[in-house]
């Protein structure tokens, strides 16, 4: 049979073989990155809104708490967006003529709420809940970082699945006293930065959270430096406490048993246990999620 080709090629024939192959992965790492990039996932962007509100001239600036726009984080699924009236509440006062705030006063004097653009939007088939992360000692921070130096919202987390489990698998070091949840820069428990935390007898009906106590400065520490004070927060009275770090604590406020925690796992454990929260393998189970 006559030879069609000659042997070059045959060797090109080859090159182009490996040469296709490399394409094809060169594609599917591209493909993959994309999946991933901040232009899919949305990270970083900064949506046009119709009022440039900023989170740092109102939480930053003039001290106002999450709680007081977003009222619903702690006890629904969603956060919440403000109504027109909660910023009415100063703005019938304050800047009544910045043309910045035109479509806020319009929505006021119509009745049509202002259309803010969604900033985070997970899919559908993603089940999540404000409720139950903030009320087991995930701060704000956590998943949305520093809000209070934010100008303009953005998304800081990817909020893909990957990023939900990478949690889910190792809550400890994320978790934070439920008192902190508020606290913009918190940071992770350590030498540096010591966590003193006492649990009470818990009552039945007392939401577990509830019967646990911590505070940042040294319950037991200088009489009249307000650590005292923060001992008695909150708590049920317990009999014969004593303060570990430092003994014959304060003025006969009901004492606790506090434990100094000088680094994040020790205090994330502790948490995992009085706040009852799941095994990592039960909480990257997809029924969690995925309902
Ligand atoms: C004075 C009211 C006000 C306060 C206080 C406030 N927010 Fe907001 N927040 C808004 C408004 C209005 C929007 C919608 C416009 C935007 O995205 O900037 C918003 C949007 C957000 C979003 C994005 C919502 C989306 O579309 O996905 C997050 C996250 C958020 N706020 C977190 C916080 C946190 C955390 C705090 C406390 C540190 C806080 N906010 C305090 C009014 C407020
Ligand atoms: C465990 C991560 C996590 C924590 C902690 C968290 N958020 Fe969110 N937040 C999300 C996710 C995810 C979304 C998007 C939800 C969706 O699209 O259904 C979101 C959406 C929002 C929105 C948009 C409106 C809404 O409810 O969908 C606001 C406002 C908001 N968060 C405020 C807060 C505030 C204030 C806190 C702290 C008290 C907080 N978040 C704590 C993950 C978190
Ligand atoms: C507690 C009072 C208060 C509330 C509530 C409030 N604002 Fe403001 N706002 C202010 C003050 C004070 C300033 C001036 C801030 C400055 O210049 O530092 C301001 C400034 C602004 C500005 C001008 C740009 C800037 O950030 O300096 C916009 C836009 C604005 N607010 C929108 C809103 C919107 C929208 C809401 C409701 C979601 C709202 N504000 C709720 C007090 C408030
Ligand atoms: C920073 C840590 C962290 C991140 C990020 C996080 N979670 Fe969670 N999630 C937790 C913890 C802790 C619990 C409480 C577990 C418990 O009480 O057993 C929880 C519980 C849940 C539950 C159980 C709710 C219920 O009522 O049973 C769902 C659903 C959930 N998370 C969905 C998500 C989704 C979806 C995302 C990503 C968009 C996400 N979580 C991101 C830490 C996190
Ligand atoms: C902690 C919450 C959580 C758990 C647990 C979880 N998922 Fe997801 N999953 C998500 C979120 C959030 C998305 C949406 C991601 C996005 O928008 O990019 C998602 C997306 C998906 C998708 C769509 C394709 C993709 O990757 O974007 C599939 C398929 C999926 N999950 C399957 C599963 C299976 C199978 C399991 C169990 C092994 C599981 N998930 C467990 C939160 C979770």
């Amino acid at each position: 049979m006559a030879q069609i080709f000659d042997r070059s090629s045959n060797a090109l024939a080859r090159a182009s073989l490996v040469l296709t192959g490399l394409i094809v992965i060169a594609l599917g790492v591209t493909l993959d990155q994309l999946q991933r990039s901040p232009w899919v996932t949305r990270q970083g962007q900064r949506a046009d809104q119709p009022v440039p509100f900023s989170h740092k001239h109102h939480v930053e600036g003039l001290g106002l708490q999450c709680q007081y726009c977003h009222t619903t984080v702690e006890k629904s699924s969603y956060a919440g967006i403000p109504p027109t009236r909660t910023c009415m509440n100063c703005h019938a006062q304050i800047w009544t003529n910045a043309n910045l705030l035109e479509p806020v006063r319009q929505s006021w004097a119509t009745g049509q709420s202002i259309v803010w653009t969604k900033i985070h939007d997970l899919p559908d088939y993603a089940y999540f809940s404000h409720e139950i992360h903030v009320n087991k000692g995930l701060g704000c921070s956590s998943c949305h970082g520093r809000v209070d130096e934010m100008p303009i919202m953005y998304q800081q987390s990817t909020l893909q699945m990957e990023w939900c489990l990478n949690c889910h698998r190792n809550p400890a070091v994320n978790l934070r006293p439920t008192s902190e949840i508020y606290n913009m820069a918190w940071k992770p428990a350590s030498e540096l930065n010591p966590v003193w935390c006492a649990a009470a007898d818990v009552k039945t009906g007392t939401p577990t959270a509830e019967s646990v106590s911590c505070t940042t400065a040294n319950p037991g520490g200088a009489a009249g430096a307000g650590g005292s004070e923060q001992a008695s927060l909150h708590l049920i009275p317990a009999a014969n406490a004593q303060v570990t770090d430092a003994p014959g604590g304060a003025m006969g406020a009901p004492q606790l048993n506090y434990t100094k925690f000088t680094n994040q796992e020790a205090l994330g454990e502790f948490l995992i246990e009085h706040y009852h929260i799941r095994t990592p393998r039960e909480l990257s189970s997809c029924e969690v999620c995925h309902r």
